[in-house]
């Protein structure tokens, strides 16, 4: 027979030297959960081996992560007081600043992304300012800026809004630039969708909607061509780095946009995609290290050079182990 498939994959010498797609540390991105108080360590249940830490708790687990070799963690801030405007999120002193001021004393080569959105800090729980049961886009914006700029200060390597109101890669930019922060970085969440797999993540950040959803900001999973939309208009306000969110479900709107865009593409693999891998692995229904590896494969293949997972420090240990 003249094509015969099998024939470079006879052994694992001969797989590895023609497999196109590799999973590497340095593509990984670990979300950490900082919240206000003393000697916290609060799991998250439907995150199994993901915790809520307070600042003085946190080195443990940057230890873990510098150890591992993973290159940058994705920061989510989790204050005690919330009220409509969200006001601790652009507060010097807030939550997400200290914690940021205290990761880049201890970890200063660990790249910090800080997470700008206002749900984490509203009363309300929506990710812009909320009029009636209107979420306002324009009145969103210079309180998203004051946070990008905030958390600037304060030490972040970069800036990843993830709130979906239109014009804030702009906004952000401009402030930041005009606050001598012209050299950090902006990953905006481009192309987010509204979606069910975010579940977990809201127990762990505190930030349901206590109204309604978030569908007149997050996008509809129907749309592929407007997510294309999406991610162009992020580049064209300055994104350094456009994201599709969530993963898995999603990883054709990945295809595209690696396809239609020259540049760095992020994926972030949520909590509601991890939460299922856990499940199943406390059953014993599947083998947890190949389901992740070949959910990080996929990923990868799919275009995305970064990925943003929970499943990074097992990811990273497993990756050192080979
Ligand atoms: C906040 C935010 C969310 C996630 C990241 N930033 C939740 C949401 O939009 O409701 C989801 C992350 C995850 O599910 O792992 N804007
Ligand atoms: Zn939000």
């Amino acid at each position: 027979m003249k094509n015969r498939m099998r024939r470079l994959r006879v052994n694992a010498a001969m797989r590895a030297l023609v497999r196109e797609t590799k999973v590497d540390i340095d593509d990984l991105v670990y979300p950490v959960f900082v919240i206000e108080g003393e000697n916290i360590k609060n799991p998250i249940d439907s995150m199994p081996g993901i915790f809520q830490y307070s600042i003085d708790r946190l080195g443990e687990e940057l230890d873990r992560i510098t150890a591992a070799g993973i290159p940058a963690i994705l920061l989510f801030g989790i204050p005690a007081h919330k009220d409509e405007m969200g006001s601790e999120a652009y507060h010097d002193e807030g939550i997400t600043q200290r914690a940021i001021r205290s990761i880049k004393a201890s970890a200063p080569d660990l790249l910090v992304i800080a997470d700008v959105c206002l749900c984490e800090y509203t009363s309300h729980g929506h990710c812009g300012v909320v009029c009636g049961e209107e979420i306002l886009n324009d009145e969103t914006l210079p309180l998203l800026s004051k946070m990008a700029v905030s958390v600037a200060r304060a030490g972040a390597d970069m800036i990843a809004p993830s709130d979906m109101m239109d014009g804030r890669v702009a906004a952000i930019r401009r402030a930041l630039d005009e606050n001598g922060f012209h050299n950090r970085a902006i990953m905006a969440y481009s192309a987010k969708f509204a979606s069910a797999y975010y579940a977990p993540f809201r127990d762990a950040a505190h930030s349901a909607p206590g109204f309604g959803d978030r569908k007149t900001y997050q996008m509809d999973g129907a749309n592929r061509r407007e997510a294309v939309r999406e991610c162009l208009l992020d580049i064209e306000e300055g994104a350094d780095i456009i994201m599709v969110k969530p993963a898995l479900a999603y990883l054709d709107v990945l295809r595209e946009a690696a396809q239609r865009t020259d540049y760095p593409l992020a994926v972030y693999n949520v909590s509601g995609e991890y939460a299922m891998v856990k499940a199943a692995a406390a059953n014993g229904w599947i083998d947890e290290q190949k389901i992740v590896m070949e959910n990080l494969l996929s990923m990868k293949r799919a275009g995305a050079k970064i990925i943003i997972t929970y499943h990074a420090l097992d990811a990273a240990v497993w990756l050192n182990e080979k």
